[in-house]
């Protein structure tokens, strides 16, 4: 149900968020009934849902089959500033009304430190409460640096959504950083349902869960949530469910779903501030051959350009930037480059001069080009919500245009909350001016947005829409899933900020962005190497995954720990390349049914009520369940295996009988505690290469694990790993592997029109502590398991 609300006649028009919405949905006619005076009834066609509408007080009621679900303004906490003539005008001709002007003044301009916030068109706020009956856990409205569960904010701070950039920001704090999504979702034993918040400027969040008496003398939790934005209107989307995996299908038919990634970026990616110089890159790149290492991408951090100017090279450091990448490409490796949306006030700098003569950059109050500082000193910002600007920032990605690119070179945009040295709690004045005069305000937590969307348009663009591109970005909101991947921008190197890398992504994920990580090692600060090797091992079960330290701290190359930890890491990075083509499945199913690649366990147990809190270990996919140690010197992890299946240790091979709270020992730095779940069959690579490109023809394994009835079911999905062929030619192979009465067989998923040569598998079936090994060749082929036997390292 969407529900908006606006002013009739507004004395200018307020701002609808634009461009979210992939279109605009599709309508129902709903069957409408008076109940009594003042009450309408609306039904859906299904008459699962029944809408409730009060008049007076205004009250939105949703029942599901005679089960109150959700109500809006019960508390009656519904508010809608008017827009209103400003006081000079109200009160030009009336002095008598001084004090009033005066009070009224401070709705028209507000003081922020030495910050003067110009209120062009007067307060505009809007809010509303919620009530979610029978809920007592909720989730997501990322970024905060928090916990999985929201907490109450009745004592505290609300949750502020409010793109920031935080230089080592805290933990447990409810300000908002780098990115928002307004979606909010609720979860208990028999129902998921969610609130989609459609408001792109500054929001505030508070939650309060309490017990309310119930008939029949049952407490029932009930949780009160309450949405406050600055500006905007109301435009609020009630997410039905009834479960997770219906809510995740919802938002992405409104927001889209994840872009699907080229292969190379689910690799590993090594990346620091700064690698130094062409001679730095090679020698980088080189040290992970030399210690057998696996990796993708080297990435160059602002100090690779002319003076902070983008698109451009440090003429002495990068002599040739594509000698550097043809040696990269022989490398079968990728490099990626930073690309911010501040533009250095240059008349010398081509992308300064031309974005001044074409009126690209956002205003300030008084109509001249809004400058800030950033890294390259004075600087003005790309209007990226005026489609010209994008359509023109898209096409400086072409090769003729970004001198000294190659199709080998990939883009991360940063520092686009937007970040403005100096500014109002280090961002743009909310008065400053966008296209069609709409105030900063009202959009700012899109800004970021906009720009990943205008560079992923300009590197499609640049292959004539045949490549698929990557781009990952800081600042994000409901639906960037569909231009690339998010961090969670600048963490510390500390066991604190390692835990809670988890919920974070869990949030990020279950807001519709599948392809999210946070920086290995932690960027500020130096980690012991325990801390180090622990983080590569939890990276490496995390979507995005990637190293990155800060300026200051020390080189942390993977080999600089000593053998024992280089071997660890080592381990770490090849096991993500064995999972490759089970994680690129993943994305192929968060791509086309918006499942979160990383889910919180409470998705795959939805009646398990030990599992809402958890956030120690995640599921990836509905098979691995993961649980990556995250304190110091830990000798063994308490792991919650919530199904009634057996599940396997991944690494050893051997059987765990599921129990609430196994204890693991994982005495050996060694160990990630990685769980495969009973009835499951996931595909992996017989073994890891260089890099995602060294592994093409690697062949396939294919690990079974068997539920308590000894059947499994499972899939594959591949295609060339970089273009849109399987879009546009149903270039893809996707098969559904199946084990049942001792027989695996393989069948095609959906039509596809992909590799007609056979596949050959190596088989790995696991029955209690009993394995069978096999080959098999995929359509052929089926292979019938006559043979058990116990692993020989088992049995001594
Ligand atoms: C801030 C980013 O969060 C960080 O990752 C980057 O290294 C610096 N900006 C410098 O570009």
């Amino acid at each position: 149900f969407r529900i908006k609300i606006n002013e009739a006649a507004p004395l200018r028009a307020r701002y609808e968020v634009p461009d979210v919405l992939i279109k605009e949905p599709t309508t129902q006619r709903l069957s409408v009934s008076q109940k009594e005076a003042g009450i309408l009834v609306l039904t859906s066609v299904n008459k699962d849902y029944t809408l409730q509408v009060t008049a007076n007080p205004f009250q939105v009621e949703l029942h599901s089959k005679g089960e109150t679900v959700l109500s809006m303004n019960s508390n009656g906490l519904l508010y809608f500033e008017h827009l209103q003539p400003p006081p000079s005008d109200r009160y030009s001709t009336c002095l008598s009304h001084h004090l009033e002007k005066q009070e009224d003044l401070g709705l028209w301009q507000e003081k922020f430190g030495s910050f003067l916030d110009f209120k062009a068109h007067g307060p505009s706020s809007v809010g509303v409460d919620f009530s979610l009956h029978g809920f007592d856990h909720v989730y997501g409205i990322p970024q905060h640096a928090e916990s999985l569960l929201l907490k109450n904010t009745s004592d505290g701070d609300a949750y502020r959504l409010y793109n920031l950039d935080i230089f080592g920001h805290k933990i447990h704090e409810k300000i908002g950083i780098y990115g928002s999504v307004p979606l909010l979702l609720a979860h208990k034993p028999n129902r998921t349902s969610g609130i989609f918040w459609l408001n792109s400027s500054e929001t505030l969040v508070d939650i309060n869960t309490k017990a309310v008496a119930e008939v029949r003398q049952r407490a029932v939790p009930l949780t009160d949530v309450r949405w406050m934005s600055e500006s905007g209107i109301i435009d609020v989307f009630l997410l039905m469910g009834p479960t997770a995996f219906d809510i995740f299908k919802q938002f992405a038919q409104l927001t889209g779903t994840q872009a699907l990634p080229p292969l190379f970026s689910l690799g590993y990616h090594q990346c620091r501030w700064n690698y130094e110089d062409e001679q730095d890159v090679k020698a980088v790149d080189a040290g992970f051959d030399e210690h057998d290492i696996p990796y993708d991408v080297i990435w160059l951090d602002i100090e690779h350009t002319d003076g902070k100017r983008y698109f451009t090279w440090d003429k002495k450091k990068f002599q040739n930037p594509k000698r550097m990448q043809e040696l990269l490409r022989k490398k079968k490796r990728k490099l990626v480059v930073i690309v911010d949306p501040h533009i250095k006030v240059d008349p010398m700098y081509a992308l300064y001069s031309q974005g001044k003569d074409k009126g690209y950059f956002v205003k300030d109050r008084n109509g001249q080009d809004f400058e800030g500082i950033c890294w390259p000193g004075s600087s003005c910002y790309l209007d990226f919500t005026n489609p010209e600007v994008r359509k023109w920032y898209a096409d400086q990605f072409a090769f003729k245009t970004y001198k000294g690119s190659t199709n080998i070179l990939f883009v991360w945009n940063d520092m686009n909350e937007p970040s403005v040295f100096k500014g109002a709690e280090l961002t743009m004045q909310k008065d400053a001016v966008h296209y069609k005069n709409w105030e900063h305000r009202e959009l700012h937590n899109l800004y970021g947005f906009y720009q990943q969307m205008a560079t992923a348009e300009g590197l499609i663009k640049r292959s004539s829409g045949k490549e698929r591109p990557f781009v990952l970005t800081r600042s994000f909101f409901a639906g960037s899933q569909k231009y690339g991947a998010v961090w969670t921008g600048d963490n510390t190197a500390e066991w604190g900020y390692l835990k809670i890398s988890i919920p974070m992504l869990l949030t990020i994920s279950l807001a519709g962005i599948s392809f999210c990580g946070a920086d290995v090692g932690g960027f500020i600060g130096d980690p012991e190497p325990e801390l180090l090797v622990r983080w590569y091992q939890a990276g490496a079960y995390q979507p995005f995954f990637r190293g990155h330290s800060n300026m200051e701290s020390k080189r942390r190359e993977p080999w600089l720990f000593g053998e024992k930890n280089t071997q660890i890491i080592r381990e770490a990075i090849r096991e993500r390349y064995v999972l490759l083509p089970y994680l690129y499945t993943l994305f192929y199913r968060a791509h086309t049914v918006a499942e979160p690649v990383m889910r919180p366990l409470w998705v795959e147990f939805p009646g398990k009520l030990e599992t809402f809190g958890v956030e120690n270990e995640y599921m990836l996919g509905n098979a691995l369940l993961v649980h990556p140690v995250t304190d110091k010197e830990a000798k063994a992890v308490s792991v919650l295996l919530p199904g009634s299946e057996e599940v396997r240790i991944i690494q050893s091979c051997s059987a765990h009988t599921s129990v609430l709270y196994g204890n693991l020992p994982a005495p050996h730095l060694i160990i990630i505690p990685v769980f495969q779940r009973g009835g499951t069959v996931i595909p992996l690579k017989t073994t890891a290469g260089k890099s995602t490109e060294w592994m093409i023809d690697v062949s396939y394994e294919l690990h079974v694990a068997l539920d308590t009835e000894a059947r499994a079911i499972g899939e594959l999905y591949l295609d060339d790993g970089h273009s849109f062929q399987y879009l546009h030619k149903k270039q893809f192979l996707y098969r559904k592997f199946t084990f049942h009465k001792n027989i695996l067989s393989s069948s095609q998923k959906i039509a596809d029109n992909g590799r007609k040569n056979l596949l050959f598998f190596r088989i790995n079936v696991n029955r209690g502590m009993e394995t069978c090994l096999g080959n098999f060749q995929d359509e052929t082929n089926t292979l019938h398991v006559r043979k058990w036997t116990i692993p020989h390292h088992m049995c001594s």
